[in-house]
């Protein structure tokens, strides 16, 4: 296969204990009239109210919408956008996890071009530049200082949908792992488990036949160079250090490791793209009210399983990356060991081991194969293509917890 690659990330990106303290040397060139989009919790800490003061100290406007709801429902989308227009800021700045930072996108795209979140769902729907938006993460996870896609519960739709688009990328993603440092030892192996199943999706995901409109036609690029480069790296530093810092949250260097891997795998799966996890994620998150992080990592085993004849390569990268296994060694067996450790891994952090645990219900199961389809973007990334046998296998094998049934 010939040479591929292809990134699209924010203009800056500052990773490091402390850097939070920089967020109003950034803010000060790009705007006037900051608006901080955070959440209850957030608002009432110490360190928003730093940064408040900072961007004060340097001269901005400052006002704080702090009522994001996780998962982000319209509702709260038409609410902190009326607060917006209100301010009338030139500059967001998303500070929390990635309920967060895709309420601080949304906002950034109706605050600029106007209409309501649905006008926007699918891939490129924005027109163009959205206000200039600085991403602090405080969960090591989504990646979402690093995405072009925010993700918001519609009400009116039983799946979670996304908005796509390189315009709503962060500008500037400033992430600090002390702001990680208070995440429950639950959320940390949520988030953690997220991020890992962003890498190995990317790095496992089908390589596409592209030509010179492949990257103007598509948001997700399928497996590429660039990306490989970061879920590998991605993956490396989310497995030495997610199981550390779920049982230690006080452990520095752990979470610097783990939020490091997760703005990796942000930068991975941005440009390549999720796959048969994320898209089977779906249905189960709006059937049994689970986080997307626990439903995509119970999954993860279950997909690289299926996965594995058709990526038996990118596979054993897999098993590489996470030191489970020499370069050189029988790919099929690396690929098998990759499976073994990802597996061990989640089930070390509390990840729920199959379907049943995680709450959906047999008579749920051809519902959910079928709803899984509907996400072709994620559908047409796998590199075993997938149709309804093929998702009702996967489902099946999940929530009995025997992925053995899914080799061949
Ligand atoms: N845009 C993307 O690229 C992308 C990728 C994956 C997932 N997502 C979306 O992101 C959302 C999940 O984000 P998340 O996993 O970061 O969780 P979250 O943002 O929904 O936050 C979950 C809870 O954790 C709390 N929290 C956040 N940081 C904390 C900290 N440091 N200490 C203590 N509590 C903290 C929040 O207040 C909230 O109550 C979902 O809506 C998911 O669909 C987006």
């Amino acid at each position: 296969m010939s040479l591929f690659a292809s990134m699209r990330a924010p203009r800056t990106i500052v990773f490091g204990s402390g850097q939070r303290n920089a967020v109003p040397g950034y803010a000060r060139p790009l705007g006037q009239k900051a608006l901080i989009v955070t959440d209850a919790r957030m608002g009432a800490s110490a360190d928003l109210a730093a940064m408040v003061d900072g961007l004060k100290a340097a001269g901005l406007t400052v006002a704080v919408f702090d009522q994001t709801l996780p998962e982000v429902p319209l509702e709260c989308i038409a609410q902190c956008v009326a607060f917006g227009r209100a301010f009338g800021p030139d500059l967001l700045i998303g500070l929390g996890g990635g309920s967060c930072l895709d309420m601080a996108k949304v906002a950034a795209v109706l605050l600029r071009h106007g209409g309501s979140p649905r006008d926007y769902f699918g891939e490129f729907k924005v027109p163009g530049p959205v206000l200039p938006l600085i991403a602090v993460p405080t969960t090591a996870g989504t990646g979402s200082e690093a995405t072009p896609v925010a993700v918001v519960a519609d009400s009116e739709r039983l799946l979670k949908v996304g908005i796509a688009s390189p315009h709503i990328i962060p500008l500037v993603a400033i992430c600090d792992p002390e702001l990680t440092l208070s995440a429950p030892s639950g959320l940390t192996a949520i988030a953690g488990a997220d991020a890992l199943t962003h890498a190995i999706e990317a790095l496992t995901a089908g390589p596409r036949v592209v030509d010179a409109g492949s990257s103007l036609d598509h948001v997700f690029l399928g497996k590429n160079a660039l990306s490989d480069g970061h879920a590998r790296e991605a993956i490396g530093h989310l497995a030495r250090g997610l199981r550390r810092s779920v049982d230690n949250g006080q452990d520095l260097a752990a979470r610097e490791s783990v939020m490091y891997g997760a703005l990796l795998a942000g930068l991975a799966f941005g440009t390549a793209g999720t796959a048969a996890a994320h898209a089977i994620q779906y249905p189960v998150g709006a059937l049994t009210k689970t986080a997307h992080g626990a439903g995509v990592a119970c999954l993860m085993p279950y997909a690289m399983s299926f996965n594995l004849s058709h990526a038996t390569q990118s596979m054993a990268e897999v098993a590489v990356a996470m030191g489970v296994a020499e370069a050189g060694d029988d790919a099929r067996g690396n690929g098998e060991r990759a499976i073994v450790a990802v597996e061990t891994l989640f089930a070390g952090i509390g990840i729920p081991a199959d379907l049943k645990a995680l709450g959906l219900r047999e008579d749920q199961l051809d519902w959910t194969a079928e709803q899984s389809l509907g996400a072709a973007r994620l559908v047409k990334n796998n590199p075993r293509p997938l149709d309804l046998s093929a998702m009702q296998a996967i489902v099946r094998a999940a929530f009995a917890g025997d992925r053995t049934r899914l080799a061949h």
